[in-house]
């Protein structure tokens, strides 16, 4: 039986290129002979908004529809005014292909240096609801630019798209050995968004006996993602500190240059994307600067979703090997794409 991946591939701005042809290449290399991989290209970004005035059309998306999935390397460039490809490619993208699951695995390889003090056991997977919260443009302002300007940006909290990011974080930590979900919120003084997000979470634990549950405030998480983070296996959050904890446990588990992530559609309707969390790096784009190796492990999360376990363990235990032995050698974004595909293939 012969079988195919359909992938859509969205390079970006500054290094996305760069990194997004290193991921290609180990794709390619891991790949059994009997997958047939079929991509195509998109120009989303900064070059095809200057030039046309367009982020995302209609017809994009529609094809985009098409694709099984999509690897992304980043968006964005200082010459493009901030917020216009934030909101009109990646959180309009997010919106319509529903992805709700916001995925990102923090874990301390070896030979991977902290910011933390000793070498501390870190190994968790946070999961960000990606469709709601204060993140949906529920807001306005009025006599904006006067001294008595008034903003609201509300936050959106619904039964039904906490419930369903709180089962998936359940299964996804009923999955681990450790079997452990932390609930992080800030339920004391958010308390209608907090009670919602508590009472669901205490609801669907029922249903996972064997999952141990825990739950900490935002501020509190923060403390402890420096000075325990081995306590943590799974957490699930809202939108907005899903955001913002993210850049600190990628911040004390080896950095932008590891942290990968996947914007996932659980119900498949819609193709999940995958992309390193690090942005288009303009200052050191074009130099071949550029660790590859963020997109390359959200090319085995990609390939995790899509089925292909095996495969996504070979590119996962290839980088391990490869940071434990890369030491203080700078190499090119090249030579660290050429060693990954070098060593999933052996
Ligand atoms: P950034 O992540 O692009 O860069 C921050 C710092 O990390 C820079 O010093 C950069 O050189 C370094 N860095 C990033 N990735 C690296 C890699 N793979 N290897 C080695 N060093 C790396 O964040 P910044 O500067 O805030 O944003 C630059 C542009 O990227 C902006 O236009 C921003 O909007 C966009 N961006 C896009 C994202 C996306 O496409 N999802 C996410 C974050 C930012
Ligand atoms: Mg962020």
């Amino acid at each position: 039986m012969s079988r195919s991946i359909n992938l859509a591939l969205i390079p970006g701005d500054g290094i996305g290129p760069e990194v997004v042809a290193q991921g290609l290449k180990v794709l390619s290399a891991v790949l059994p002979q009997d997958v047939k991989l079929e991509t195509k290209e998109f120009d989303f970004g900064a070059k095809r908004y200057h030039a046309t005035g367009e982020t995302l059309t209609d017809a994009d998306v529609e094809a985009l529809k098409q694709y099984e999935a999509i690897l992304l390397g980043a968006i964005g460039d200082p010459s493009v005014p901030s917020g216009v490809l934030e909101r009109g490619f990646l959180l309009k993208l997010r919106f319509l292909f529903d992805h709700h699951v916001n995925l990102r695995p923090s874990k301390l390889m070896p030979g991977v240096s902290t910011p933390l003090k000793g070498q501390p056991e870190i190994d968790f997977i946070v999961i960000r609801e990606g469709t709601e919260g204060p993140y949906t443009g529920n807001g306005g302002s009025i006599r904006t630019g006067t001294p008595q300007e008034v903003a609201t940006e509300v936050s959106v909290n619904t039964a039904f798209g906490v419930e369903r990011v709180v089962r998936d974080a359940f299964a996804r930590a009923q999955a681990r050995p450790r079997k452990k979900l932390t609930l992080v919120h800030k339920n004391n003084v958010l308390s209608f968004a907090g009670h919602l997000w508590t009472n669901i979470f205490n609801k669907v634990a029922a249903e996972f006996p064997d999952v141990t549950t825990d739950y900490l405030h935002v501020d509190a998480a923060t403390i402890f993602l420096v000075t325990d983070p081995a306590r943590f296996d799974v957490i699930v959050t809202d939108n907005l500190f899903g955001d913002i904890i993210t850049d600190l446990a990628a911040a004390v588990s080896g950095g932008i240059g590891v942290a990968a992530s996947g914007n996932i559609n659980p119900s498949r309707e819609f193709p999940s994307m995958f992309e390193p969390v690090h942005g288009s790096a303009p200052d050191i784009a074009g130099q071949g600067k550029a660790d590859p190796t963020a997109t390359v492990l959200s090319v085995a999360l990609l390939l995790r979703h899509l089925g292909y376990e095996a495969e996504a363990v070979r590119i996962e235990d290839a980088v391990s090997a490869d940071l434990s032995e890369r030491g203080d050698t700078t190499r090119t974004t090249e030579e660290i794409g050429d060693a990954l595909a070098g060593r999933v293939a052996g």
